[in-house]
């Protein structure tokens, strides 16, 4: 019998590596400070960690900007440590999964300032999108405009040809057209992979071809932002992107044990989205859908249904992720009246958030998500109930806010370095100082006030995992049963043997309707046969108490 995949059900922690845990008191997270933390994700009961971009880079995109990928930025340490720390993680049971940018490279890349010095339709151009300007040169080749904000090319110094960047200026998009750039970054893969690396998340993988011929977008006058949306888009998941990722999983697969991929992939279309993942294609995407989904009931459980079908369609798991580094972390979300993810809009113009109405559906959330068949994504700190974080002004550094003059609130405030101790210079992140300046109360969420408190949500964090790990129904790829709830705004489903997940998005207590031993609750485990207002249980089936259902609240 052939064992499954590991990364077909793992949970996977990503670490945002410069905000995880601060080795050398620079106040900047690196690789010594991760090293020092191993036993406590291992302990957290997940399978891999995910770590964010180390390489050389002038950062101004926190690293999604590399001037050299085989080589680590030296903030974060060096590549001797990096082998130390896969060897360290493969020791406690981890699997490493590194973030590989093919996008685009740093204008500092050593084949982009070639580039530079080289003429107009040299072979070193040729590595990058080079053309010339309409109107005489002066304007843009193309209507098309960056996702951060304003055009997507930039004219290069002499005043002579333009490049195209879909993100800042400092990263300009690599032309997939050019067989070096495959022939490079299939190297690049192989020298990770000879170091023990388990697998690659695919930035932008969707972003790579690009139309022939470049065509105009169509963007009305004023137009700021990158429009993702249109059907056949001509630099958004273009049908001749496959063919490079049906090369990588044949590279990936000629290793013993075979390597994996998730791909990084904003598509609207669960059809299109499972093209990604077809046999001979990425083993995995991360889950966008459920990532955006309203916090409620018939939202979530579209976004479930939707997500299974269409990976199940090709035959790959599912994976489910609630945030990341990009967007508004789950407590920040979910405390505002619309839960869903608004894209590109963050902050206050979304509206007030109640972080304690926040923290009771991320707790909840995190129940549902981890009963979940497949693949489930821990953001760093989600598993410590964090919020987004108010940075000032003047101490933000997303290109996003850069860019956008201000107009566009950014990232940075789901990326402050977290909290380990209760008090201290950086609350246990190094010590003294962090690169993003940490809230006041900080500590009041750090690991050391959470550890051994049952009620809190790191607790709550590790008990789940370790029945995901523990209970023979959960972990797997098996189906979801779904069964009438008591109410609209309940879920109730069960996998087999012997589970049940019953989640209430609502402000009333619900009817738990199934006999059954709560494994976990999300709020507490005192029911009184009545699941809280915005919480979650966990049901052994086949344990059942002696309890009966409750009857409806207004029948008491
Ligand atoms: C997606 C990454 O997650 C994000 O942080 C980055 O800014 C863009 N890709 C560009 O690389």
């Amino acid at each position: 019998m052939t064992a499954t995949p590991w990364w077909r059900d793992a949970v996977i922690y990503q670490v945002y590596i410069q905000s995880f845990a601060d080795g050398n008191a620079d106040g900047i997270g690196d690789i010594a400070g991760l090293r020092s933390r191993v036993g406590y994700l291992s302990a957290l009961g997940i399978d891999a960690i995910w770590i964010t971009p180390w390489y050389r880079s002038p950062l101004h995109d926190a690293g999604y900007d590399v001037a050299d990928y085989r080589a680590i930025h030296p903030r974060y340490g060096t590549l001797s440590e990096a082998r130390e720390l896969i060897r360290e993680c493969h020791a406690a049971g981890l699997r490493v999964i590194l973030d590989i940018v093919p996008n685009h490279t740093s204008s500092a890349h050593p084949s982009f300032v070639e580039a530079l010095r080289a003429s107009p339709g040299s072979p070193a151009r040729s590595w990058y999108h080079f053309r010339t300007g309409r109107d005489g040169g002066d304007s843009p080749p193309n209507d098309w405009l960056s996702v951060f904000g304003g055009s997507a090319w930039t004219r290069v110094q002499d005043e002579g040809e333009w490049y195209l960047h879909l993100f800042d200026a400092s990263q300009p998009d690599l032309n997939w057209d050019n067989q070096e750039v495959r022939a490079e970054f299939e190297d690049i893969l192989r020298f990770w992979f000879d170091l023990g690396v388990d697998g690659f998340r695919i930035d932008v993988a969707t972003a790579l071809m690009k139309a022939p011929g470049l065509p105009d977008l169509g963007y009305p006058d004023g137009a700021f932002l990158a429009d993702l949306t249109r059907p056949n888009h001509p630099h958004r998941d273009r049908d001749e992107v496959h063919e490079i990722y049906r090369s990588w999983r044949k590279l990936a697969d000629s290793y013993d044990p075979p390597r994996m991929f998730v791909a990084e992939a904003w598509v609207d279309d669960a059809d299109r989205l499972s093209r990604y993942v077809r046999p001979d294609e990425l083993n995995t995407t991360l889950n966008l859908f459920y990532l955006k989904s309203a916090w409620s009931a018939a939202s979530m459980r579209t976004a479930i249904d939707s997500s299974i079908a269409a990976t199940a369609s090709v035959g790959a798991p599912t994976t489910w992720s609630l945030s990341n580094h990009d967007v508004e972390r789950v407590v920040t979300r979910y405390g505002r009246a619309d839960t869903r993810r608004i894209p590109g809009v963050s902050g206050p113009e979304l509206g007030p958030v109640d972080e304690r109405l926040g923290r009771r559906r991320a707790r909840a959330a995190a129940l549902l998500t981890l009963a979940l068949p497949g693949s489930p994504y821990i953001y760093q700190g989600d598993e410590l109930g964090l919020a987004d974080a108010q940075i000032p002004p003047a101490a933000r550094q997303d290109p996003i806010w850069i860019r956008s003059g201000g107009r566009r609130w950014g990232r940075d405030g789901t990326r402050v370095p977290l909290p380990w101790t209760t008090d201290g210079g950086s609350y246990g992140f190094g010590d003294d100082g962090a690169w993003l300046p940490q809230p006041a109360g900080w500590g009041s969420h750090a690991v050391e006030a959470q550890d051994g408190d049952d009620t809190s949500f790191l607790e709550l964090y590790r008990q789940a995992l370790h029945l995901r790990r523990t209970h023979p129904a959960l972990g797997g790829t098996n189906a979801v049963t779904w069964h009438d709830a008591p109410r609209d705004d309940v879920l109730l489903f069960t996998r087999s043997p012997g589970f049940g997940c019953l989640v209430n998005f609502g402000p009333v207590p619900a009817p738990i309707p199934l006999h059954g031993q709560v494994l976990l609750a999300s709020d507490g485990a005192d029911f009184d046969g009545l699941l809280a207002p915005f919480g979650a249980v966990w049901l052994d089936l086949d344990h059942a108490t002696t309890r009966t259902p409750h009857e409806e609240p207004g029948e008491r």
